[in-house]
C-alpha cells in the first residue's frame, strides 16, 4: 500500500472505540506486514495514566477482540510505538507540548513529520480539539509533510449542527485532509458493491426501473444498551446513529451511475447525487405514510430474557427515542423512478445481520402460471454485508421429477469457502486509506450534509409535530413492530426473512 510512515493521535484515547477498534485495527495491520515501519501511536486523553497502563489496558482488549489473536511476542514491539498523553481537550498547553512531543518524535524516526489526527472524543469536544490543533500550528504539516484529520460520527446531530463542524473542521484543515471516518465503507463487502455492479456485465443492464421492483436493506442488531450506551444513544436514535450515515451510504453505493474514475471526488460525485434525488418525507403526513419508528418492550433474545428499551440503563422512562425505524426511500431519477428502497434498522432484533436485497420482477406470467410453485417469486439478488459476508442469488427452478413442478433455488457465495480467510476489519482498511491519502472510502462534507437534510424532516415530524407518528412497540427478539410489515404490504412487498 501507499500508506506512509506518521504519527497518529488519537483523541478520546481512552475510549472504547480506541481499545476495541482503533489499536486491534492497528496492531493487526502490523501482523500483516501492512503497517508502515515508523508509525507511531499517542493516545491524547484526560485521564492521568502511564505509558505502561495505557499499554496495559489496550493489551487486554486486544487479547479479546483482535481478528488474528494477540501474539505476546508481536505485541510487545508493536506497543513500544504507542504512548500516551495526558491533557484535558479544552487546554491548549497540553497541545503545545503534544506539538514538542511529536517533533521529538520524528527527528528520532528521522525528520518525516506526518501526522494524522483522529479524533474519537465525546462529540462535545470536537470543535475544541480542532481549534487547539489550530492555535497550537499542528493543521499545519512541515515542508514535503502531511497533517489530516479524520473525524469521528456523531458527525453532527442535524443539519445545522453538521455545517457548523464541516465550518470549523474546513477553517482548521482543507477538504483534501479532511476523513469523515464512515465505518461501513470500509468494509470489504460494501467495497465490494461497485465491483460486483461495475466489474461484472450481467447485472448492471438489469439494475434500474424496467427489471428492478424493489430493494431492501436490513440491518439487525441483537445487542441492545449494553455498557452505558443508553446515555449516548437515549439522545440520538437509530435514525441518527445508523440511517444518517451507515445505511444511507450503502444506499447511496448500491443506487449510484458508474462514476468516470476511481478517485475520491469521481466516486463521491455520483454518490451525493443519490443523496441529492431522494424524495424528502418534509410533512408529518408523509413521514407517517413512509418512516415506522418502534421501541423494544421486554423478550428474549438469544435465549435470555432482556428488558424494554425504557428500562435500560441511562435511558430515560419516558423516552421517545426510536431503537428501530423502517422506512421507504424513493429516489426520483431516471433509473430509479417508482422504485422504492426499503431500509430498516433496529436493536434487540433475533440476530446480528445486515444485508442488500435487490428484488427483480417476476417474468411475465403466460406459460408456468398453472403450475405448482410458480408463484415463488422473482429472482432476488442478495448482498450480505455481515456477518456471513457473500451474495446469493434466488432462481426458480424446475423440480427434477416426472411432473413439472417448480421451486426456488440459491447459487450462494461465501467469502470463507472462496477466499479461505477472514476479511480485514474495516478500521484498517480505513486507517490504511488516510494514512495514504485516499478519501474514497470517506464521506465528504455534501454527502454528511445531504444525509442530515433528508433526516432532519423525518426527526422534525417526530418530535415537533402536534400530530406526530407514532411510537410503535416490538417484542425483543421479534422482528420489529407491526407497522413495518404494514409498510411494504401497502405496495404489496413484504420484507424479505434473513
Ligand atoms: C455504530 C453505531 O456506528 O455502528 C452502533 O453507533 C452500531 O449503534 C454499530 O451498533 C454497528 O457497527 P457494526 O460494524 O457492528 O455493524
Amino acid at each position: 500500500s501507499r500508506a506512509e510512515a506518521c504519527s497518529v493521535v488519537i483523541f478520546g484515547a481512552t475510549g472504547d472505540l480506541t481499545h476495541r477498534k482503533l489499536v486491534p485495527a492497528l496492531y493487526n495491520l502490523a501482523v500483516d506486514g501492512e503497517l508502515p515501519p515508523g508509525v507511531k501511536i499517542i493516545g491524547f486523553a484526560r485521564r492521568d495514566k502511564s505509558d505502561a497502563v495505557f499499554r496495559e489496558g489496550l493489551a487486554e482488549l486486544n487479547r479479546e477482540v483482535s481478528r488474528n489473536g494477540h501474539d505476546e511476542a508481536i505485541w510487545a514491539d508493536f506497543e513500544q510505538t504507542v504512548h500516551y498523553h495526558q491533557s484535558e481537550f479544552t487546554d491548549l498547553d497540553g497541545y503545545k507540548r503534544l506539538a514538542e512531543r511529536l517533533d521529538e518524535i520524528d527527528r528520532d524516526r528521522g525528520g518525516k513529520g506526518n501526522r494524522l489526527f483522529y479524533i474519537a472524543s465525546a462529540p462535545e469536544f470536537f470543535d475544541e480539539i480542532l481549534e487547539n490543533l489550530k492555535a497550537a500550528g499542528l493543521n499545519q504539516a512541515a515542508d514535503g509533510c502531511w497533517a489530516r484529520v479524520i473525524v469521528e460520527k456523531p458527525f453532527g446531530t442535524d443539519l445545522p449542527s453538521a455545517q457548523h463542524l464541516n465550518q470549523v473542521v474546513n477553517h482548521t484543515f482543507e477538504e483534501k485532509d479532511t476523513y469523515r471516518i464512515d465505518h461501513y465503507l470500509g468494509k470489504e463487502t460494501a467495497q465490494n458493491i461497485m465491483v460486483l455492479r461495475f466489474a461484472n456485465s450481467i447485472f448492471e443492464p438489469l439494475w434500474n426501473n424496467q427489471h428492478i421492483d424493489q430493494i431492501q436493506i436490513t440491518c439487525a442488531e441483537h445487542l441492545g444498551m449494553e455498557g452505558g450506551r443508553g446515555g449516548y444513544y437515549d439522545k440520538a436514535g437509530a435514525l441518527r446513529d445508523m440511517i444518517q450515515n451507515h445505511l444511507l451510504q450503502l444506499l447511496s453505493l448500491v443506487a449510484m451511475e458508474p462514476p468516470t474514475d476511481l478517485s475520491a471526488d469521481g466516486v463521491r460525485d455520483e454518490k451525493v447525487k443519490v443523496l441529492r434525488s431522494m424524495r424528502q418525507w418534509d410533512t408529518p403526513e408523509l413521514v407517517n405514510e413512509n418512516v415506522v419508528r418502534g421501541q423494544y418492550a421486554a423478550g428474549h433474545v438469544d435465549g435470555k430474557s432482556v428488558v424494554g428499551y425504557r428500562e435500560e440503563d441511562r435511558v430515560d422512562p419516558e423516552s421517545m427515542t426510536e431503537a428501530y425505524v423502517a422506512l421507504r426511500v424513493m429516489i426520483d431519477t431516471w433509473r430509479w423512478s417508482g422504485v422504492p428502497f426499503y431500509v430498516r434498522m433496529g436493536k434487540r432484533l433475533p440476530k446480528k445481520a445486515t444485508e442488500i436485497s435487490i428484488h427483480f420482477k417476476s417474468p411475465p406470467n403466460v406459460l408456468f402460471n398453472a403450475i405448482p410453485g410458480a408463484a415463488t417469486g422473482g429472482n432476488v439478488l442478495v448482498i450480505r454485508i455481515q456477518p456471513d459476508e457473500g451474495i446469493s442469488l434466488r432462481m426458480v427452478s424446475k423440480l427434477p421429477g416426472a411432473s413439472l413442478r417448480l421451486e426456488p433455488v440459491k447459487m450462494d457465495f461465501h467469502y470463507s469457502t472462496s477466499f479461505g480467510k477472514g476479511s480485514p476489519e474495516a478500521y484498517e482498511r480505513l486507517l490504511l486509506d488516510a494514512m495514504a491519502g485516499d478519501a474514497t472510502l470517506f464521506a465528504r462534507r455534501d454527502e454528511v450534509e445531504e444525509a442530515w437534510k433528508f433526516i432532519d424532516h423525518i426527526e422534525r415530524a417526530w418530535h415537533e409535530s402536534s400530530n406526530a407518528p407514532e411510537m410503535a412497540e416490538y417484542t425483543a427478539g421479534s422482528w420489529g413492530p407491526k407497522a413495518a410489515d404494514e409498510l411494504l404490504e401497502k405496495s404489496g412487498h413484504t420484507w424479505r426473512r434473513l
